[in-house]
């Protein structure tokens, strides 16, 4: 028996209608704000992770699906958007169209990572990037953006969180003080923050540890020694969420796992997952597409992890797309076969999603099928029907039923599913 790959999923139905229509709401509301789909190669040269996501970085120092074609170059799995999106934007020229541009992406990224709920090898994004704005309205526009995309999947009670990361060159003054800060209890700091003190000192303050997490929390917050330019860059963009009813808290001690990040970086945060588990992530890089050869482009975006908002999505949106009536469709005889295929095909051109019996059931069988599909309406036709040109229409939810001309099958069907039990 052949299994799947180590921390990779089968996403079955009905679980996958969950994603299609989440999906779904994104074009909607990510589409609705102009954010024009981009599709991108699933792999990229090796090099356009490392000079952006950063070498020091545990996605690209041991997390990276990396391997030779075989011409011998070296090619990896993208483990996130944004940096194919920063190769492209410079490699198609997007430069050249009116700017702002904005993008949207969604698909499968990888990284190797110890298995726990919420975090596998595969796992799929849904991410927005708004590429040539430095101005902190663009920072708001993206947190609104993202704020009422979740507000539609019908989220109350998660976290926007926010922190202020500074410019690069605040970056070397904080990291002097952090360091100095640290120093007299180096020695108490976990192993993976002994590696980060000289790799990473930045991802010292995101250690999960809790030594290391009370060690950090005496320590003075980059927000406080950023230069005037970040620090009003980031009060504007809290205010401007304030004026249009975003929530959002200071997390004075967020800081990123991918090294691009400057002024504005965010997360969000959900009860049930806990704070370690975000469902989403995301800030400004405005150095990237520059770092990468193109011209000074800033930008600003966020990805959702698609497999962690689906795990825990709000009730409501869930059963809206899970609890959609089924209408069984059952042929009574040879005869009936193909007439009911035809009715099949109005059922679904008004809406209704449908389920027809193609295995020669005898009605007392196919009533048990239509039952164990949990089909809300049966829709029987038979050879006397045939002659007569009706059909019956069962409500299985509660056993009432009624003959009806063809014609008029898809209207009275449609009625029916759509206002519940009772004919
Ligand atoms: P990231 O924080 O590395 O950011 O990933 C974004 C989201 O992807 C995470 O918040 C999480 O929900 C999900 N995710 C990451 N790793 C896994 C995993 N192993 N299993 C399941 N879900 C996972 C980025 O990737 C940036 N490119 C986001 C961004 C876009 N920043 C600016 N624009």
């Amino acid at each position: 028996m052949i299994q799947k790959v180590k921390g990779t999923r089968d996403i079955l139905p009905p679980e996958s209608r969950l994603w299609a229509a989440v999906e779904a709401e994104a074009y909607r509301i990510f589409g609705g704000f102009g954010y024009d789909e981009i599709r991108l190669p699933v792999m990229e040269p090796t090099e356009l992770f490392v000079r952006t996501v950063g070498e020091g970085t545990d996605i690209v120092s041991k997390e990276m699906y990396s391997f030779s074609d075989r011409k011998g170059r070296s090619l990896t799995l993208r483990p996130e958007g944004t940096a194919g999106v920063a190769r492209a934007f410079i490699e198609n020229g997007l430069g050249q169209r009116p700017q702002p541009v904005r993008l949207m992406y969604l698909g499968p990224m990888f990284r190797y990572e110890k298995m726990q709920r919420g975090r596998y090898r595969q796992f799929a994004q849904i991410g927005i990037e708004l590429l040539g704005s430095a101005a902190p309205q663009a920072d708001v526009e993206v947190l609104l953006t993202l704020h009422d995309f979740l507000a539609a999947l019908g989220f109350a009670d998660h976290r926007i969180v926010l922190n202020n990361l500074g410019d690069p060159d605040d970056r070397p003054r904080f990291i002097a003080g952090l360091k100095s800060e640290l120093e007299p209890s180096r020695d108490r700091l976990c192993g993976d923050c002994q590696r980060r003190w000289d790799a990473n000192p930045l991802r010292i303050l995101d250690c999960k540890v809790p030594t290391c997490k009370e060690l950090v929390a005496g320590t003075t917050p980059i927000a406080e020694v950023v230069s005037d330019a970040a620090r009003n860059h980031v009060a504007a963009v809290e205010a401007g969420l304030e004026s249009v009813g975003v929530p959002v808290e200071r997390a004075p001690r967020l800081v990123r796992g991918l090294d691009y990040y400057l002024r504005t970086v965010f997360e969000v945060v959900s009860p049930e997952l806990g704070e370690d588990t975000v469902i989403c992530g995301g800030g400004r890089y405005d150095r990237l597409i520059a770092d990468l050869g193109g011209a000074e482009v800033p930008g600003i975006g966020f990805a959702i992890g698609e497999d962690r908002l689906i795990d825990v999505l709000p009730e409501g949106f869930r059963s809206r797309v899970l609890d959609r009536p089924v209408v069984a469709v059952l042929p009574v005889g040879d005869a009936a076969a193909g007439p009911v295929l035809a009715l099949a095909r109005d059922l679904v051109a008004v809406g209704v999603s449908v389920r027809t019996e193609v295995s020669g059931r005898s009605l007392k069988a196919g009533l048990k099928w239509a039952s164990k599909i949990d089909a809300a309406v049966a829709v029987i036709v038979g050879e006397s029907e045939l002659e007569a040109g009706t059909g019956v229409v069962r409500d299985l939810r509660t056993g009432e039923q009624a003959t009806v001309p063809l014609v008029e099958i898809s209207r009275r069907v449609l009625e029916l599913v759509s206002t519940g039990p009772g004919i």
